[in-house]
């Protein structure tokens, strides 16, 4: 399959890329994003979280490092490595567990732990253009 670009215009496009990406989406697939603080890693986790039919709020993990949401099509397990320092906290906090789910698994500023990601993973790459215009590129 192609690898998806995607350029974004606004918050609202950043939402619909996160419907495209999840379209694709099965259990036990995770994504990894990789992205600067304000490049749009929350949105579109908002989009893929509501693609899935969860009506839940989705806001960053930052403080809690995981976030659960249920409801939709197949669970969601939203993590945020920005505040983790070790990989060992990660493990503690049952990394390997949500690998093991039947859900979808997604990770805001998971290029600081690349080595725990399986094998079957999705990486997109979010950037903010220097004309101010987001995109989305799949890796
Ligand atoms: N084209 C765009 N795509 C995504 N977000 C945008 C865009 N333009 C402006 N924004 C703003 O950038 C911020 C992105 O925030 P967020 O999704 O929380 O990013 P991250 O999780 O990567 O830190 C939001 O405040 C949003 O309103
Ligand atoms: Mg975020």
């Amino acid at each position: 399959m192609a690898k998806l670009f995607i350029d974004v215009e606004s918050e609202a496009e950043m939402i619909a890329a996160g419907k495209t990406i999840a379209a694709d989406l099965k259990a036990g697939d995770v994504v990894a994003l990789k992205g600067q603080l304000g490049a749009g890693k929350t949105h579109l986790s908002k989009g893929i979280v509501a693609a899935l039919g969860s009506a839940d709020e989705v806001t960053s993990p930052t403080f809690s490092l995981v976030q659960e949401y249920q409801g939709g099509s197949l669970p969601i397990f939203h993590f945020d490595f920005y505040r983790l320092d070790d990989v060992s906290e990660l493990l503690r906090l049952g990394w390997d567990e949500y690998l093991d789910e039947d859900g979808v698994i997604l990770v805001e500023w998971a290029d600081k732990f690349p080595e725990v990601m399986p094998e079957r993973v999705y990486w997109f790459d979010l950037a903010i253009e220097a004309d101010g215009r987001h995109t989305v590129t799949e890796r």
